[in-house]
């Protein structure tokens, strides 16, 4: 075979995933498939959404999915301001950003972070629904967003949860943690110089009551919708980004006070001034 053949052919990594002979209970697989839909299948969570229908509570409490951090002292966020960028130049000219010179930024700025990521645009009329800047299954809207705070002018270090019927940050604990969220990344140089480590963490049961298995998916898609617009609004105020899922799960949840099964971090994202 000439070698721009054998550069072109295809690798077969199949045995590089599952060895000599497929593993009967690979939870990736198994997860997958007990995830699926089928016609007239909708799989559990049935319960749920007979009650979703019907319970007027239920309907109140989906409507306001956040968690809530009244003990600590809450921060309200300046009004975002976002550039109006083209969208064709922000999706050419985003990168993964790995180096910051440390400079910092200001509140207004992570304002908009948070906004574009997981803030409220819309009250539906007539109802107490609220939507948001991601789609979401349900309109559930199952994640929290997370910001430890390096450098931003106006804004202690510390790790917050971003209220979004607010627009404002709740304190969780107060004082630098650089070390140790360096301490629980694999990578940890990456988040030294960065302005804000921004942690995504899903809390399950509020879309599986109503999605059961293919909830867990949900949660997930939904976290990169939410990255991905905190890509693009950093990109848009000309500050670098990189999203990290090379992070030591239980260090960062034991952080934000999380068991780790029941409500998780599940995406992170280093956000700073490009060096
Ligand atoms: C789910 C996911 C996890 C990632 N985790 C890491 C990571 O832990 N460390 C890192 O340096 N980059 C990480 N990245 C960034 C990728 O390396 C990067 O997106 C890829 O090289 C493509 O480059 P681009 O983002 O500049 O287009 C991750 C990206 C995704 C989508």
């Amino acid at each position: 075979m000439k070698s721009s053949q054998a550069d072109a052919a295809t690798v077969n990594v199949a045995e590089l995933v599952y060895g000599d002979q497929v593993e009967l209970d690979d939870p990736a697989e198994t997860y997958h498939e007990a995830s699926k839909l089928h016609p007239g299948i909708l799989g559990e969570g049935a319960a749920g959404r007979t009650l979703l229908e019907t319970s007027a509570q239920l309907q109140r409490s989906t409507a306001r999915s956040t968690k809530r951090y009244v003990l600590g002292e809450a921060i309200r966020l300046p009004g975002p301001a976002l550039p109006d960028v083209g969208l064709t130049a922000l999706l050419r000219e985003r990168r993964s950003i790995r180096q910051f010179s440390g400079a910092r930024i200001d509140a207004q700025a992570l304002s908009s972070l948070v906004y574009a990521g997981y803030g409220i645009t819309h009250t539906v009329p007539a109802s107490p629904m609220t939507m948001r800047t991601v789609p979401s299954g349900g309109a559930l809207y199952p994640l929290d967003l997370y910001c430890a705070v390096l450098e931003v002018d106006g804004v202690a270090s510390g790790v917050y949860h971003y209220d979004p019927f607010q627009h404002a940050l709740e304190q969780v604990r107060a004082g630098d943690c650089r070390e140790e969220i360096g301490g629980s990344m694999v990578a940890p140089g990456i988040v030294m110089g960065a302005c804000v480590v921004l942690l995504i963490a899903a809390m399950f049961r509020r879309n599986r009551f109503k999605y059961g298995l293919r909830g867990y998916r949900f949660a997930l898609i939904e976290a990169g919708h939410l990255a991905q617009n905190v890509l693009l609004a950093s990109q848009s105020l000309q500050l670098g980004g990189v999203p990290l899922g090379g992070y030591y799960d239980r260090g960062i949840d034991d952080l934000l006070g999380m068991d780790g099964v029941n409500e998780s971090v599940v995406y992170t994202l280093a956000i700073g001034v490009p060096a």
